[in-house]
């Protein structure tokens, strides 16, 4: 188990009241709000917003400029890429009917939930109460507005699928191997081999 302290970097404003893992980095000018919770060997990056009370998994990595808004639950593993987006309120406003500023009872959370080793591309937004299954991939620019299976490969506007992504990264091909690509409901990793059963 890694016992090194985490490194905060001077500019970053980490709330008193957050938890920060062993050996989790984070650098320039992040801010960490209170009760978020972060596990160990995370890596957030400059410029990162994590809103109130988001809990993030170990070995995550936050790239530059990502905002994750309270309701978020981030497991291990997930990597999101530069200027991620991750939102809670599905219907906003500034103001209630009687032109008055909306306060924090004013609205409602819609949950956003990352599955471990899921990973989202640069610029991707996702939208409220999304769930995006373990292992998936989400591609660059991606506006994401339903639930993303376990593996899906998901990308465009709005966000569909379009394949099967490895636990190792990598695209699968549909079939038992090479030589089978007609089979629906296996998939095979063209890098390591592994198989996966998936209904179509
Ligand atoms: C989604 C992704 C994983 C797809 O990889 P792939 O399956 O190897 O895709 P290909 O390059 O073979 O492209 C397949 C098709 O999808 C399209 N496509 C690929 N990525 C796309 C994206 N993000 N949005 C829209 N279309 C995309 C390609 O234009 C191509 O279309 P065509 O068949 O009409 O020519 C990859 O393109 C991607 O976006 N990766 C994320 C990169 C990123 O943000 N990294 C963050 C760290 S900097």
């Amino acid at each position: 188990m890694n016992t090194t302290p985490p490194f905060i970097h001077p500019t970053a404003e980490v709330s008193p009241q957050a938890t920060v893992g062993y050996g989790s980095k984070i650098w320039h000018q992040a801010q960490i709000r209170e009760d978020v919770h972060i596990g160990s060997n995370c890596i957030i990056s400059k410029g990162v917003y994590v809103d109130f009370g988001v809990s993030i998994g170990a070995n995550s990595k936050l790239q530059n400029g990502v905002y994750v808004y309270h309701g978020a639950t981030i497991e291990d593993g997930v990597f999101l890429g530069p200027g991620v987006i991750l939102t809670n309120d599905k219907l906003p406003r500034a103001i209630n009917p009687d032109g008055s500023l909306k306060s924090d009872a004013d609205w409602q959370v819609s949950p956003i939930h990352i599955k471990r080793g899921a990973s989202i591309g640069a610029g991707s937004v996702v939208l409220p109460g999304v769930t995006i299954g373990e292992y998936a991939m989400i591609g660059a620019g991606t506006i994401v507005t339903q639930d993303v299976s376990p593996h899906g490969l998901v990308y465009g506007n709005p966000g569909c699928l379009h394949g099967y992504v490895c636990r190792c990264g990598q695209v699968l091909t549909r079939g038992q191997d090479q030589s089978d690509y007609e089979r629906s409901d296996t998939w095979f990793c063209p890098a390591c081999g592994d198989h996966y059963q998936f209904q179509s």
